[in-house]
């Protein structure tokens, strides 16, 4: 078989990346490694910057998300003493949207099935091959049968498991880490949300993030030691830590209910550089992985796919390599700022266990200061909305 792009990994970037090349006319083949429905089972980002949204549609897999999403125009930041409101459409004239990954992946996979993409599922034992010749190739297993394409690229949208970035020999890769001493406990249920915005707690008791999907389906976390397994934690047990953790006008409007997914998430700052070698690009979480505490993860993976789609169009239409050879650079200057904004707020809103009273009193004033200066409200709303691409 042969393509012009093969894509490891559909999950949002590949499925993105796909969508948007095949709209400019260029051929891919997605592979991906488990099922359709193990993908959109995966229940993840919540919170869409606008660049996405605009991204979504200019992709043309915008109206449900149009239909259904939430824009939100601001957001809370609290401890358990002082409540700061940052208005993001006042301070920076930009919303974001509360739209579930799992709903994004959907549309996209939708828009793929209408205009009759390749996206292959159950695929193992992906290898990538000849990334300096001058045509790559990828093989895979499917059913017990060993499979051979060869392409003029191939996007590594794998998830930070994948194989792409492990393709890159171990002694070109440079990789930046830190891991944070907790996970993020977070559960679905059928339920009102406590507020009409997203509430992130820093309370005496841990972090909680009140977040929501619909006005019938809230997605709540709570701060957990890393040693805590899902069994540990009752829905009742939830219930209770979420509620002392929450502001207590939220607390008060709180309605429990079943929940319908509980999973734990570790918590992870890592960069791996570069993002190019030879005829591979990585893409998304196969690149970097980011705390979720601003909200980045999916959106720091549509933005690479908005500087690779550009790139490799140029590249395999007007035969333009600029944009591929500066896609590493172009695409690591805003994941770096992101990454930074990611860790402010993770080290801003949690608790380290053993950290020391200096510490505790950094985030108190950091609290201040956003309550008492716009400037700094507005820096951070513009970071939170998402930098410009
Ligand atoms: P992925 O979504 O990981 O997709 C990669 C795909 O590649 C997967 O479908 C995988 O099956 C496939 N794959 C892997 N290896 C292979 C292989 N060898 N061959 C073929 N296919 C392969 N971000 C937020 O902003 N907010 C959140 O609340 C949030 N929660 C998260 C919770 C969890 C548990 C995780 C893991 C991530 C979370 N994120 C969150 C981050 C966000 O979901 C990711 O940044 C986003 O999914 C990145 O998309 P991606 O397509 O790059 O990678
Ligand atoms: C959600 C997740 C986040 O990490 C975040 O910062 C905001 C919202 C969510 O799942 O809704």
């Amino acid at each position: 078989m042969k393509t012009e792009v093969v894509i490891i990994g559909g999950g949002p970037s590949g499925l993105l990346l796909s969508q948007l090349l095949n709209k400019a006319g260029v051929a891919t083949v997605v592979l991906e490694r488990s099922s359709r429905e193990h993908v959109l089972s995966r229940i993840r980002a919540g919170i869409l910057e606008w660049g996405t949204v605009e991204l979504l549609r200019e992709a043309g897999v915008g109206t449900r998300m149009d239909a259904e999403g939430y824009p939100h125009d601001g957001t809370y930041l609290t401890d358990a003493e002082l409540m700061v409101h940052i208005d993001f459409k006042g301070l920076t004239g930009k919303q974001v949207m509360v739209y579930g990954q799992t709903e994004v992946t959907q549309d996209l996979y939708g828009a793929q099935d209408a205009m009759g993409t390749q996206v292959i599922h159950g695929v193992e034992e992906v290898t990538i091959h000849d990334l300096d010749a001058s045509e790559a190739a990828v093989e895979y297993t499917l059913n017990g049968e060993r499979h051979r394409i060869s392409c003029a690229y191939v996007a590594g949208c794998d998830g930070f498991h994948g194989v792409s970035r492990k393709t890159i020999p171990e002694e070109k890769r440079r990789e930046f880490e830190r891991v944070y001493p907790f996970g993020w406990l977070g559960i679905l249920s059928r339920t009102p949300p406590v507020h009409d915005e997203l509430i992130y707690s820093n309370s005496p008791h841990g972090f909680a993030l009140a977040s929501m999907r619909n006005e019938n389906l809230v997605r709540y976390y709570v701060q957990v030691p890393l040693t805590d397994k899902v069994v540990d934690w009752s829905d009742e047990r939830f219930w209770t830590e979420f509620k002392r953790r929450i502001p207590s006008e939220a607390a008060a409007k709180l309605v429990t209910g079943p929940s319908i997914e509980k999973s734990i998430a570790p918590l992870r700052s890592f960069v791996s550089e570069p993002l190019r070698w030879g005829r591979l690009f990585l893409v998304g979480d196969a690149a970097h992985i980011v705390p979720p505490t601003g909200a980045k993860g999916l959106n720091l993976a549509v933005s690479d796919v908005y500087y690779l789609h550009e790139a490799l169009i140029a590249a395999l239409k007007s035969g333009q390599t600029a944009g591929i050879d500066g896609y590493s650079e172009r695409a690591l200057a805003r994941i770096w700022k992101a990454m930074r904004f990611s860790w402010q707020m993770t080290t801003m809103l949690h608790r380290f266990e053993g950290e020391d009273s200096f510490a505790e009193e950094m985030r108190r004033a950091t609290l201040r200061h956003l309550a008492d200066s716009e400037t700094a409200r507005k820096d951070l709303a513009e970071n939170y909305v998402g930098l410009p691409f």
